[in-house]
């Protein structure tokens, strides 16, 4: 019956599987898919009950009902009915209000609102942190605790699929705990307006096995990195390193996002884009064109070349 009714609302909805609430991968998303259903299953009972009784009304003859009948219909059908109905589903609702159990052992993930895209710092419990931007992965049927704030303004971290919505509050640690139930792919976005760019603020969100996620930690930890070629040369003598940190280079700069994870990223700019060489240049080139209102400053007079070298090099090449 559930999967029924959840594949009616995506077939309503046009099937969208990777940032929808309707398909859910995670036991929050889950548990609200099923008050949605619920709710929604009540009030069609209730509106037809109330077009019933309208129906009804419209083809009786006057003074049918009595007045004591009138009243008692308005006191079981105005009082009593919706104060069991409204009790029931308070009671219904209140266990998918409490936060799942965490604890110490749990990974961490802080989470960084920032115009306009997301700083990402994976903390697991006895090891070294990992910093990442952008893309947040999730080992399923693992307890996993997102520590949110921002810098700048206030953003919202919603990733639809796996729970509700959390606001990124300046000077504040929100705490989200999730718990994905399927691997696969799927989309975060900012949920509240935070600039120009808010509606490009977006995310990648990939839920993976949890032995395959302990192997891409371990190996992300892998730094060595050549920075010879003519890439990471245009990318020193450029001062992208000013704002820009790649891991097992010199570069370790914190104010744009961290560049060391992203030949494996699935999206440019914050889930806008493919990350391929040629959109990697012109993003360099002028990151306003894509994103306006983002601090990153343009570079319009870098040679064409110049600037896919340096994206040929964010790409993994040396
Ligand atoms: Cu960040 Cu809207």
């Amino acid at each position: 019956m559930r999967r029924l009714a959840a594949t009616a609302i995506l077939l309503i909805t046009g099937c969208n599987r990777h940032q929808s609430a309707l398909a859910p991968f995670g036991a929050e998303a889950d548990d609200t898919l099923s008050l949605t259903i619920v709710l929604a299953s009540g009030a069609a009972v209730i509106a037809l009950g109330v077009v019933l009784l309208v129906w009804n009304a419209s083809r009786a003859r006057e003074h049918a009902l009595s007045e004591s009948g009138g009243l008692r219909l308005v006191l079981w059908a105005g009082a009593i009915f919706p104060t069991v109905v409204l009790t029931v589903l308070l009671l219904f609702a209140l266990p998918a209000m409490r936060p799942l159990p965490e604890s110490d052992a749990d990974l961490r993930i802080q989470v960084e609102g920032e115009q306009f895209w997301w700083r990402v710092r994976y903390a697991p419990p006895g090891a070294a942190p990992l910093m990442a931007a952008n893309e947040v992965r999730v080992p399923v049927g693992r307890t996993v605790v997102f520590e949110l704030t921002a810098t700048d303004v206030i953003h919202s971290f919603w990733i639809p699929g796996l729970a509700g919505k959390m606001d990124m509050i300046p000077g504040r640690t929100n705490q989200l705990v999730v718990r994905a139930t399927k691997p696969g792919t799927f989309r975060g976005v900012c949920t509240e307006f935070c600039g120009l760019s808010h509606a490009l603020m977006a995310f990648d969100v990939i839920a993976m096995e949890p032995a395959a996620f302990d192997a891409w930690l371990a190996e992300a930890r892998r730094t060595e990195r050549a920075s010879s070629g003519r890439g990471a040369q245009a990318f020193d003598r450029r001062g992208c390193g000013a704002c820009h940190a790649i891991a097992g280079t010199p570069h370790h700069a914190v104010i744009g996002p961290d560049l060391t994870h992203y030949s494996e990223r699935l999206t440019l700019g914050a889930g806008i884009l493919e990350p391929t060489v040629a959109n990697t240049a012109a993003f360099i080139r002028d990151p306003s064109a894509f994103k306006p209102g983002a601090r990153m400053p343009a570079y319009a007079a870098m040679p064409q070349a110049e600037a896919e070298a340096i994206a040929r090099y964010l790409k993994g090449a040396p």
